[in-house]
């Protein structure tokens, strides 16, 4: 498994490592604050797999988070007093993630004779390309492979205190108990392990399109092989759609996804056809560097997911332009759910949505 991924004990918070315990029946709740909004989940072990319990979703007012930094601390610790108030989670305990600009992750190379020196050498080693002073950063990492040599290659995670301060003091605002902080990568690792075969000689891209930013991961062989955060999302759409037909920032959401499906303006059908071939654009120029710089095997299928993962048509393009195939992820391949409770539209449209959420509870369940 990857970095602080479903079988790991690491994550950003490593100070409490052994003192992560996942209350209430194999009860694992994750939480994605995310830009557009606040999302919470709690799965149920059932037998070997896991069960959704509960999903909730808060849509927050535009630029309460920026650059996925908490702008507007009142509005997200209101929302999520809210969307808790909502669920009758069996946990207060959760695992939440980061993403953005003040996250940092460095795969490194390092010479250590002693192992016993290697987390000195990492952070000695992190400190020579952080682009933050070491103090104002939260550092972990995990061993990827250890060469035959003295040679060990760790993946490093830096995320910026202020950032990952402020993050937690709204959740426990809101009642919360933040156990176990990650990064969206490492939540869409877990979700595509738990929901995907794994095939040791292939690597498989997963896109996560939200709101504010895609996210790439390549995978090969539970190892998170090359990540990329570009700043391209389904803002930029509904931008573009407020713009065009001089619309409200959420009258153009709403017009933007359409639901319950109505036949779309001309204008907005072609800014969307635009915008999938910037975001099919933005995937193939991170997976042609993947590809020409990493001796990792070539990407053999794309996963899309997050809300922008809806755009009608966005697999299609994504397939045309990589000339790979592609298609929307599925979250509930292994994850199951009591169908008179969540009906089979209410999952198709929340797929998307709960990807990274799931995700992070998975992580929480594997304490
Ligand atoms: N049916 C749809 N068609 C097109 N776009 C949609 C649809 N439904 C949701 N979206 C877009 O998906 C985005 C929200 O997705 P998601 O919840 O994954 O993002 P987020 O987690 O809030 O953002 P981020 O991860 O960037 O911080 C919004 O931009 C929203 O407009
Ligand atoms: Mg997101």
């Amino acid at each position: 498994m990857g970095l602080f991924s479903s079988s790991n004990a690491g994550g950003i918070l490593s100070q409490f490592q052994g003192l992560l315990s996942f209350g209430g029946g194999g009860s694992a709740v994750g939480l994605s604050i995310g830009t557009s909004s606040i999302k919470l989940v709690e799965l149920k072990k059932a037998g070997k797999n896991w069960k959704l319990i509960h999903f909730g979703i808060v849509q927050l007012p535009d630029e309460v988070i920026v650059n996925r930094e908490i702008v507007n601390q009142i509005a997200v610790v209101e929302s999520l007093k809210t969307l808790v108030a909502q669920l009758k989670l069996s946990t207060k305990n959760v695992c939440t993630s980061l993403s953005g600009t003040s996250v940092i992750i460095k795969r490194m190379s390092l010479e250590v004779p002693n192992p016993r020196e290697l987390q000195d050498q990492v952070f000695w080693e992190a400190e020579q390309y952080l682009p933050f002073d070491v103090s104002e950063v939260v550092m972990d990492y995990q061993v990827l492979s250890k060469g035959k040599d003295t040679k060990t290659d760790v993946l490093l995670v830096a995320v910026k205190r202020t950032v990952l301060d402020t993050y937690m003091a709204c959740i426990e605002d809101a009642g919360l108990v933040p156990k176990i902080v990650d990064v969206d990568f490492f939540a869409l690792q877990n979700l595509f392990e738990v929901n995907y075969p794994a095939n040791p000689s292939e690597a498989v891209a997963v896109v996560d399109i939200g709101a504010s930013s895609t996210k790439i991961i390549v995978i090969q062989q539970d190892i998170p092989v090359f990540t990329k955060d570009s700043a391209l999302g389904g803002r930029n759409l509904t931008l573009e759609i407020q713009k065009n037909l001089n619309l409200s920032f959420s009258d153009a959401e709403i017009l933007k996804t359409n639901s319950p499906p109505t036949e779309l303006p001309q204008e907005v059908s072609d800014l969307m056809r635009v915008m999938s071939e910037n975001l099919a654009t933005e995937i193939k120029r991170a997976l042609d560097f993947y590809a020409a710089s990493s001796v990792g095997a070539p990407v053999s299928y794309v996963l899309l997911t997050g809300g922008g993962a809806k755009i009608p048509g966005l697999s299609q393009v994504v397939e045309e332009t990589l000339r790979l195939p592609a298609q929307v992820m599925n979250p509930f391949n292994s994850i199951s759910y009591d169908p008179s409770v969540f009906t089979q539209d209410y999952m198709a449209a929340i797929g998307p949505i709960a990807a990274v959420p799931i995700g992070l509870a998975l992580r929480a369940g594997a304490k």
